[in-house]
């Protein structure tokens, strides 16, 4: 990779960890989900960058990919236990990061949260070039586990390439043998997710997160101002939220046509069991020559 690549990741992850940062202070009960998710992508631009991925907050048994409706009027409750996820690019060059957040009055989730924090710094102590992904998601799960806890293990880390938020290599949260090994040069995030259940999610509710992942075959019948506002994207994941400021019928039947036609993919929250808790920890990282460098850090 060359160096003004990596400073792109570099500046990427830290305006993530800088907002990753203001929405751990600023998520509390009462707060709109939607609040928070709008103000950080405020903040990503006001810093000089464009989101990478629409941010999420997933609560409780949701783990992932929760983003919020245009109207959505959803708060935080106290005794939540919080994830957000948010996503960066400078010129394509991605910074991906998680937390979570304990709205308990007791502390209730902390041990929880904290082996999902554990984990990835046992992942990251195991980056190296030349190791195998499957040892990385074995600390990972041994971690998690230790703790009395379940990884969730058909969630992955991933490599980041320039407008893609995933590559290659996929980093299991669970111990495998063979599979690829990490490689000098590449980005990766690891996010390991814990939870009270078995550890294994589903795709439920209403999408509002969507990816273009070929060209439409027709554009006829598609309100061009919409379709070029998706494109101008460039196969990064965008939300409905992104374009409030149009025209909302043709949005929506723009998307709908896309998505029928196969050109737009999209991402329903995937969720755990009602009542089971998920906690999620997440860094991208340099894999360098001479060790890592963690890039989603303030
Ligand atoms: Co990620």
């Amino acid at each position: 990779m060359d160096t003004s690549a990596l400073d792109c990741h570099r500046k990427a992850g830290r305006i993530a960890a800088e907002c990753r940062e203001w929405a751990r202070e600023n998520i509390r009960p009462g707060v709109t989900v939607r609040h928070i998710l709008e103000t950080v992508e405020n903040m990503i631009r006001e810093k000089g960058a464009e989101p990478g991925f629409p941010t999420q907050s997933s609560r409780n048994h949701v783990a992932a990919h929760y983003c919020s409706s245009p109207d959505d009027e959803m708060e935080y409750e106290e005794g939540d236990c919080v994830k957000v996820d948010v996503g960066v690019h400078v010129d394509g060059y991605i910074g991906d990061t998680a937390c979570t957040v304990d709205l308990s009055t007791d502390g209730r989730w902390t041990p929880l949260i904290k082996a999902s924090e554990e984990a990835l710094a046992a992942a990251i102590a195991h980056v190296e070039p030349g190791r195998p992904v499957g040892e990385i998601g074995a600390a990972i799960e041994r971690t998690i586990m230790a703790a009395g806890f379940e990884p969730v293990r058909n969630l992955t880390g991933h490599g980041l390439a320039r407008w893609k938020v995933h590559t290659a290599p996929q980093i299991p949260n669970y111990g495998e043998r063979g599979g690829s090994k990490l490689k000098a040069g590449m980005v990766i995030a690891i996010e390991p997710f814990a939870c009270t259940g078995r550890g294994m999610i589903t795709e439920a509710g209403k999408s509002e997160i969507f990816m273009m992942v070929r060209p439409p075959r027709k554009s006829r019948g598609l309100d061009k101002d919409v379709l070029s506002a998706i494109m101008g994207w460039r196969g990064l994941p965008i939300a409905r939220r992104y374009f409030n400021h149009m025209d909302q019928v043709a949005v929506e039947d723009t998307i709908s046509k896309l998505t029928k036609q196969g050109s737009l993919m999209r991402y329903p929250p995937l969720v755990e069991k009602n009542g089971v808790m998920v906690a999620q920890t997440e860094h991208s990282m340099y894999v360098g020559e001479d060790g890592v460098e963690v890039l989603t850090t303030v």
